[in-house]
């Protein structure tokens, strides 16, 4: 957009985006929008619209705009226009009347606050507010602008970098007692009819919420505070003072007090506000007694909340300070929380998982049985109500289907009852569930549900409990098929993870196995019996040779049972975990029957030219990825120096149809990838053993390569350089390889945006060298090819986003590595020699990229990868390094009056210090970490 629009022009678009029915015109209208938001002209053009007051529509755009050119592109306005746009917005922001709009209000109100924060000549801002407007009828917009300004600060969504953020906050602290003097006069103002106002009421309280949040209130003497009085008054409700409830007041007000909990935890000397906290919270029990008579759930929920909060900030001295028979008061902050996981609706008791988290963490860490007794009786009682929240509603006839909200409470359920278990211990928990089940007249869905606590904890019953755990075996394998299904279903789920307790019972195997193979083919039963069978062949697959047959005769039916994709893909891995065991004769036929079970009807489709459909037997990827299940879990192990692989000859076999599906399909993505990894399992599976395959694999694959580029060739490539690079026989082709991939894969790279479009072949291809050069060093650092890879890794480690990631970065560290590895080889000074001549080319360059990719660009999950790197470089030769740290960071902003977002010289300097000390990557990803926050 190189000339600003005419205003008439804008609006139009506006007026089209939000009313014209027609979508084309929408989008059109959209687009044109968009940008011009991204041009310089959005500027003026936002500021006269809001002058102009034409209609809603264009004042919200025009607001919104403003705000996000404020939060994002302020790098384009000189620093002399900072003034006047103040000046402007201010005016804007005088204007507001009750009449306007809250959205256009909150928009100009972040546009404000955004401003402030990069601003720096504008100090004390808060309180300039405050003096202009505090006079004025309608507060409503000062208490949101000072609502906003410190969520604004939190949340960090506007780069400042870390010295600005300081200077900010510092500022906001200042200014926090008047503006605390402000929010109190608007209470004192308001409380007296807390209905009627109950909006200004609530966003005043708000208000203070967001500057304790950020931490700009002083905690001494908040307990006087007319304000959080306030909030325990609104939160304070009994039914003889009749008074009506209102969300907006009582949200607020729980906000804020949740907020004072989580400051106390990083402020732990405030002994008079916890007392105080304590003691006021205490009291709101029979406010939440009262709003579960009143079926106020949302209500129930916010004292929940608040009860939950204030067990976690108590947690530390419940934990510590207690002793048998003399259990810290505090920790009747537990039975309230008790009581709101005792409320009949699950999504209260959800509330408080958290707690029983960070409650069971700590028991774990302390691992002192004596603690962890003491709160035995506690995780009993939350045990016993989960129980009852899980079980399904009494009318249904089913199963649970997945996605059903139920379900995956019940998920989570489960995931915490393991989390807590060790605390009642889980053979205990298991008995007490059972024992449930004797009571007379248990209900089908208390049975369930007992069944399905069990579930949880059944993988850690001890092999030595005797009492129940056969009974429930014998119940299980005997249950009736007139039971309701969703308790079979959980009772073979149930089986399935009583499977370490089985290995260690060999007797009951047969039954079981029986058992589980006959409820394979019952309506509703397949996926649970499949899920228990992998469960259990898993586990025993030492003492489970002699079903091999009767299982296999079960796979080769095994899409009669209505089973999904995914269960009949556990199930042969389950099966071949078992035949990798068995006798090295006997592994051979196992295995060739599993395979041509996938492979014979992939040949028929190739063969007879079948067209595929997606999630059908008609499509390939279904047979590839069951073979992968198997040939990736027919590990054999202890095959005596000079005997033939077992799984060879089968591979032999196969591997003629994989090499067909390459050249067949590989116009197909999808399915080539899943191919490929057929392929790589099958040269995991009989690595050294197969040199046969290799000469087509390597010309099929080079070949396809160059036509489609599909990055998973690559992959294949890096699987075969790690089996074989080692080969003095292999080297010679694989370094062929490597040379016929280059071409392609730059080719494709040197495109715009080539690297940022294809993330997946950058990672391969990486990985790939990455494995040359561990496997083979000198070959790799002998070939032609080193320099234009080196660079183009370069070019991808300072690429503007996360794709030049780890394999880049591996790749980085190995090709180091190899300079100072391995001292006592013959081959080492030479190495070194290669590696030191690479690093006098491009150190200095790899250095500057990767601490401008950390500044700029780079994830923050990424860093200690990059730190891997530096180390590698510090090992190396921490002097020239130590130059190269020098020269990258002067490359760097820095502070001085006009930029904010910077270090200063001294920081960097200090930053320097500490870098070329490091030794270990967590020590350099800290101090990157440091510097960093000067950027952001
Ligand atoms: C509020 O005070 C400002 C500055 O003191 C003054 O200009 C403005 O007229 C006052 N507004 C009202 C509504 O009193
Ligand atoms: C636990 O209590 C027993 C008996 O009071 C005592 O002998 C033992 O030392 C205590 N264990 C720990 C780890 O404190
Ligand atoms: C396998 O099971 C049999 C009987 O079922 C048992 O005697 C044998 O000890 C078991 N072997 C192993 C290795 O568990
Ligand atoms: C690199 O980043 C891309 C995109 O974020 C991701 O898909 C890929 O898995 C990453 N590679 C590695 C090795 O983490
Ligand atoms: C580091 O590199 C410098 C410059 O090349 C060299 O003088 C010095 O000896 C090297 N140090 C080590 C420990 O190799």
């Amino acid at each position: 957009m190189d000339q600003k629009p005419n205003l008439d022009v804008v609006v139009l678009a506006v007026t089209t985006l939000y009313q014209n029915p027609d979508r084309k015109e929408k989008e059109r209208a959209s687009k044109w929008l968009l940008e011009l938001q991204g041009s310089v002209h959005a500027w003026t053009v936002a500021d006269e619209l809001l002058h102009q007051k034409r209609d809603l529509e264009s004042c919200y755009f025009a607001a919104q705009t403003m705000r996000s050119k404020i939060h994002q592109s302020f790098h384009e306005l000189p620093i002399e226009v900072y003034g006047s746009l103040r000046d402007s917005l201010l005016e804007h922001f005088n204007q507001i009347t009750e009449d306007t709009s809250r959205i256009i209000t909150t928009q100009l109100c972040l546009a404000l606050a955004d401003l402030i924060l990069q601003m720096p000549s504008w100090q004390r801002a808060t309180l300039d507010l405050i003096n202009r407007f505090s006079n004025q009828s309608y507060i409503y917009p000062l208490v949101e602008i000072l609502t906003v300004l410190p969520e604004e600060l939190e949340s960090r969504s506007v780069r400042l970098g870390e010295n600005r953020r300081q200077e900010v906050l510092e500022d906001l602290k200042e200014c926090s007692p008047t503006v605390i003097e402000f929010l109190t006069h608007c209470c004192t103002t308001y409380a007296g009819n807390l209905l009627k106002n109950s909006l200004i009421i609530a966003r005043t309280i708000r208000c203070f919420t967001s500057w304790v949040s950020v931490e700009a209130v002083s905690l001494n003497r908040i307990s006087d505070s007319v304000i959080v009085n306030l909030a325990f008054q609104i939160l304070d409700f009994r039914p003889h003072e009749g008074k009506e409830s209102n969300i907006q007041l009582s949200d607020a007000a729980t906000d804020c007090i949740c907020t004072l909990l989580r400051s106390l935890e990083n402020n732990n000397n405030q002994i008079e506000l916890e007392n105080y906290l304590f003691n006021n919270i205490l009291q709101l029990e029979s406010s939440y007694h009262y709003s579960v008579a009143n079926e106020d759930q949302t209500r129930s929920m916010e004292y929940c909340r608040l009860f939950t909060e204030l067990a976690e900030s108590f947690l530390d001295k419940i934990v510590s300070s207690s002793a048998p028979n003399n259990m810290h008061h505090s920790v009747k902050i537990l039975d309230l929380v008790l009581m709101c996981v005792g409320h009949h609706d699950y999504e209260v008791a959800e509330i408080t998982f958290n707690l029983w988290y960070l409650l069971s963490e700590q028991l774990y860490q302390l691992s002192n049985n004596n603690i962890s007794d003491l709160f035995r009786p506690y995780i009993e009682r939350l045990i016993t109500a989960l129980c009852r929240h899980c079980q399904m509603e009494p009318d249904c006839e089913g199963i649970l289907e997945d996605g059903d909200e139920f379900k995956d409470f019940r998920i989570k359920v489960s995931e915490l009852i393991r989390d807590v278990a060790f605390i009642v211990g889980s053979t205990s928990c298991f008995r007490q569930m059972f024992l449930n089940l004797q009571n007379a007249g248990v209900t089908w869905d208390q049975t369930e549900a007992a069944l399905y606590i069990m579930r949880a904890v059944g993988k850690y019953v001890l092999s030595s409990e005797n009492e129940v755990v056969p009974n429930v075996i014998e119940a299980i394998i005997n249950i009736p098929e007139t039971t309701h299904i969703a308790v079979r279903y959980t009772s073979v789920l149930l089986l399935g993870e009583l499977c370490e307790w089985i290995e260690s019972h060999s007797q009951v195997l047969d039954p079981v196995l029986n058992f589980l193979i006959h409820a394979l083919a019952q309506p509703g039963l397949g996926a649970a019996a499949a899920n228990a069978l992998q469960n259990i062949c898993a586990t025993c697959s030492d003492n489970l040779s002699r079903h091999v047959p009767i299982l296999l005769q079960l796979l080769h039916q095994i899409d009669t049972f209505g089973i999904s994709d995914e269960a009949v893909v556990g199930l042969f891995k389950g099966v071949s975990t078992i035949i990798a065991v068995m006798p090295l004769n006997e592994i051979t036929p196992a295995m060739r029957e599993l395979c041509l079970m996938q492979v014979n009807p992939l040949c028929h489709l190739i063969d007879q030219n079948v067209s595929p459909t997606k999630g059908t037997k008609t499509d390939p990827v279904m047979w590839f990825d069951r073979l992968s299940s198997i040939l990736r879990h027919v590990i054999v192990n202890n095959i005596p120096e000079g005997e033939v692989h077992p799984c060879k000859p089968v591979i032999l076999e196969i591997w003629p149809v994989l090499s067909k599906a390459f050249d067949k399909y590989q116009n197909d993505i999808r399915i080539m990838e899943r191919c490929c990894r057929s392929v790589r399992f099958m040269l995991r599976c009989a690595s050294h053993q197969i040199h046969e395959v290799l000469q087509t694999l390597v010309g099929q694959i080079v070949r396809i390569y160059s036509v489609h580029k599909h990055s998973c060739f690559l992959y294949v490539g890096s699987i075969l350089v790690d089996e074989y690079a080692t080969d003095p026989r292999c080297i010679g082709g694989l370094i062929d390889m490597l040379q016929m991939f280059i071409e392609p894969t730059f080719q494709m790279l040197q495109e715009e945006h080539g690297l940022r479009n294809h993330p997946d072949t950058v990672d391969d291809f990486f990985r790939l060298c990455g494995r040359f050069i561990r496997r083979a060093p000198m070959s790799f650092l002998q070939c032609s090819a080193l320099v234009p890879i080196i660079q183009c890794a370069l070019l991808a480690s300072q690429l503007d986003h996360k794709e030049a990631n780890v394999s880049v970065m591996k790749f980085f560290c190995d090709l180091i590595n190899q300079g100072q590895t391995g001292q006592s080889q013959p081959d080492y000074a030479e190495r070194h020699k290669l590696v030191k001549d690479i690093l006098d080319q491009f150190g200095q360059q790899l250095v500057t990229s990767l601490l401008q990719a950390c500044v700029f660009y780079l994830q923050m999950y990424l860093l200690p990868e990059v730190s891997d790197v530096f180390v590698q470089l510090l090992d190396f030769n921490r002097t020239t390094t130590s130059k190269w740290l020098m020269n990258g960071l002067d490359t760097l902003p820095k502070r001085n009056n006009g930029g904010i977002m910077a270090a200063t010289p001294e920081q960097l300097n200090d930053l320097h210090v500490t870098f070329i000390r490091a030794t270990s990557s967590r020590s350099v990803t800290y101090v990157l970490k440091d510097l960093i926050r000067y950027y952001r």
